[in-house]
């Protein structure tokens, strides 16, 4: 259909499940095992009702944000997602250059299509990125790697922390790797690349999975950018990772393509918010908490706000919307979720993200089912 047919996120996902080869569709839309905490992400947030609030003067309604002490227009940064090639022959540059217009925030994937620093070369003089790190068995490569970001005015450092193994990911094995260059860019040290067990096995194997807590005081050594955990699940994580001197956690289970059937972002934030406020002040300037996993909605991303996030991440959303129709997909995505917020906002009786409030939701339900 047309572009302006398209008039929320899901669109985009049916189109792309139409258009896409069966091997891009099987690698973007699979999770792990039975599929169970992909669907829980999308479910978690249904769970979650508005308290809006009425006669309050919403004639101006402003969504803009600062996430990291960078600008965003909304309340939402593009989450990495790897091998954008398999979507759309230009790959993460569609989201680049969206991104850059409607100054929004992309984390560049470690396993993206494109090289890091074509990346950053089609970005704008000042345009925000975030980098998702996948650490190397050879912590030299990835010194170096991390190092030349920060050079290239990246300003946050997420270290993916939910994947010392890829999930099993069964639509996707049941593809072969073919290496046809969407994938060609991806790092050195792949000695042992399995052909025969889909994309992401293929892709992945110089992921160390003996990273622990005793490595963050060297990442801290190797570099000034602020330092996030991407795929915290509990209330103990978070607050080792708030002792350890991070900046921030991001509540995610990888897009339900890790361990399936943990819980979704929106669910783990209530008691992981009440577990750092014994810890200090809250809402805490020096550590954020960011939520992602099934986020479609301009209201998904409030409810989140609401219980206590600083921002969401999307990452099938943008994606989906760039393997359709590349990277006017991915703006008519931004124009969408501005129109859903511009209209959201005014319903619930918040005029400003700071007026979204832990009272204008209703949580009671979240925990049971
Ligand atoms: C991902 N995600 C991901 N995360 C990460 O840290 N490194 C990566 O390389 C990837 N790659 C990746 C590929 C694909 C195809 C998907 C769908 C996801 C996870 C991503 O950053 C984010 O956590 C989820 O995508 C959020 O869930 P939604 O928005 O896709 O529902």
């Amino acid at each position: 259909p047309p572009l302006d047919e398209i008039l929320n996120l899901h669109d985009f996902e049916a189109v792309a499940r139409a258009v896409l080869p069966a091997k891009a569709w099987a690698y973007y839309s699979s999770a792990s095992d039975d599929e169970i905490t992909i669907r829980e992400n999308r479910a978690a947030f249904q769970r979650v009702w508005f308290r809006p609030r009425i006669l309050r003067d919403v004639t101006s309604v402003d969504w803009s944000t600062t996430i990291l002490g960078c600008k965003s227009s909304l309340p939402i940064y593009i989450s990495a997602t790897a091998l954008g090639k398999l979507g759309h022959p230009d790959g993460e540059l569609n989201l680049t250059r969206a991104a850059a217009k409607h100054g929004v925030i992309q984390m560049i994937p470690t396993l993206a299509s494109c090289s890091f620093d074509e990346i950053v070369d089609a970005a704008t003089p000042g345009q925000p990125l975030f980098l998702q790190l996948y650490v190397n068995r050879d912590r030299e490569i990835t010194k170096k790697y991390v190092q030349h970001a920060e050079k290239r005015g990246v300003k946050a450092l997420f270290i993916t922390v939910d994947a010392p193994q890829l999930g099993r990911r069964e639509k996707d094995m049941r593809m072969k790797f073919v290496d046809d260059g969407a994938g060609a860019k991806v790092q050195e040290n792949q000695k042992d690349v399995k052909k025969d067990q889909g994309v992401a096995r293929a892709i992945s194997s110089f992921i160390d999975p003996s990273l622990s807590w005793k490595d963050i005081p060297w990442f801290r050594s190797i570099t000034n950018m602020h330092i996030i955990l991407k795929g915290v699940a509990t209330p103990e994580d978070a607050i080792l990772a708030y002792e350890a001197g991070c900046q921030g956690i991001v509540l995610s289970n990888h897009g339900g393509r890790q361990l399936d059937t943990s819980r979704s972002g929106i669910e783990n934030l209530v008691d992981i918010v009440a577990a750092l406020k014994t810890r200090g002040p809250w809402p805490n300037p020096n550590f954020s908490i960011f939520v992602d996993g099934g986020v479609r909605r301009a209201s998904d991303v409030l409810k989140a706000i609401a219980l206590g996030a600083s921002a969401v991440g999307v990452g099938r959303g943008f994606l989906y919307a760039f393997s359709s129709y590349g990277q006017e997909g991915v703006e008519r995505a931004i124009e969408i979720l501005r129109d859903e917020f511009e209209m959201n906002m005014r319903l619930l009786g918040a005029r400003s993200i700071n007026e979204i409030v832990p009272e204008m939701v209703d949580a009671s339900a979240l925990r049971s089912h």
